[in-house]
């Protein structure tokens, strides 16, 4: 695992986007996996920024959502779908027919859940996967206790997950009970994968995640199966990890040998 430690969460959106950029650079037909919630934030803003400066372009690239509240409709306030086009989609020169964001509202879920897996593969499998992760340890919405070979599928989301989330909705009880969500097995398919955290909310989670054995307790952990994984995380982030000099060391001799 690559663990890059960073002053803190303006300078985590900026070297999250340079590896959209060199991502998209060096293959324009590239298929993104992109994550919502507060995190990725500030790495939509910063792609939106280098698009509008023609510094990347999003018309050959296609991408796949991690997720998706079960029964809400693509225009509710707080679906994905809506909070993907306001964030990024509307902004950038995307088609819309090339943006996928699972489906919570259909009749038949089951038909959602084979669609979405095969479109992935049909697009020949995602090249970079954005993770953020829950206070819980949670990657997508694979809560803690998922199979580490589950594929997409709907997931209870447990009362803390809830509870961080009703920050969006009015209340607690407005936050829906379960969620559609790319599996763990899903997910380590893509050929790489960078997860993101800022903020001390998240230290212990990354603590278990990059360094703490490897259980369906922590999904964040099944990372460490996966050969290509970059975590970038603010100083607050990282405030739990037991080998903060060794991940500097490591970023040092990345950079004196030339490494994005
Ligand atoms: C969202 C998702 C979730 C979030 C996680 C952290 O698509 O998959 O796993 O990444 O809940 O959310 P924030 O960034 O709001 O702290």
């Amino acid at each position: 695992m690559r663990v890059v430690i960073l002053e803190n969460a303006e300078a985590v959106a900026e070297f999250a986007a340079l590896q959209f950029i060199h991502q998209v650079s060096g293959k324009p037909d590239s298929v993104l996996g992109l994550a919502t919630g507060s995190t990725p934030l500030g790495t939509y803003g910063k792609l939106i920024k280098a698009h509008r400066e023609g510094r990347i372009s999003f018309r050959r690239v296609c991408t796949f959502n991690l997720d998706e509240y079960l029964g809400l409709s693509p225009d509710h306030s707080q679906s994905y779908h809506r909070f993907m086009r306001e964030s990024l989609f509307d902004h950038i020169d995307i088609s819309s027919g090339n943006t996928h964001v699972p489906r919570g509202d259909v009749n038949d879920i089951e038909k959602e859940i084979e669609e979405y897996e095969r479109a992935i593969e049909a697009a020949g499998g995602i090249d970079l996967q954005l993770l953020g992760i829950g206070t819980d340890g949670h990657i997508a919405f694979n809560e803690p206790g998922s199979s580490l070979a589950s594929r997409t599928r709907v997931k209870t989301l447990t009362r803390r997950t809830r509870e961080d989330n009703a920050r969006f909705f009015g209340s607690l009880d407005e936050v829906p009970k379960m969620a559609l969500t790319m599996g763990i097995g899903t997910i380590l398919e893509s050929r790489s994968i960078l997860l993101l955290a800022c903020g001390e909310g998240k230290a212990d989670a990354i603590q278990k995640t990059v360094e703490g054995p490897i259980t369906s307790l922590v999904p964040g952990s099944a990372l460490q199966l996966h050969s290509r994984v970059t975590i970038a995380v603010d100083i607050k982030a990282a405030s739990k990890l037991s080998q903060l000099e060794y991940y500097a060391d490591c970023e040092r001799n990345r950079t004196e040998l030339g490494k994005v």
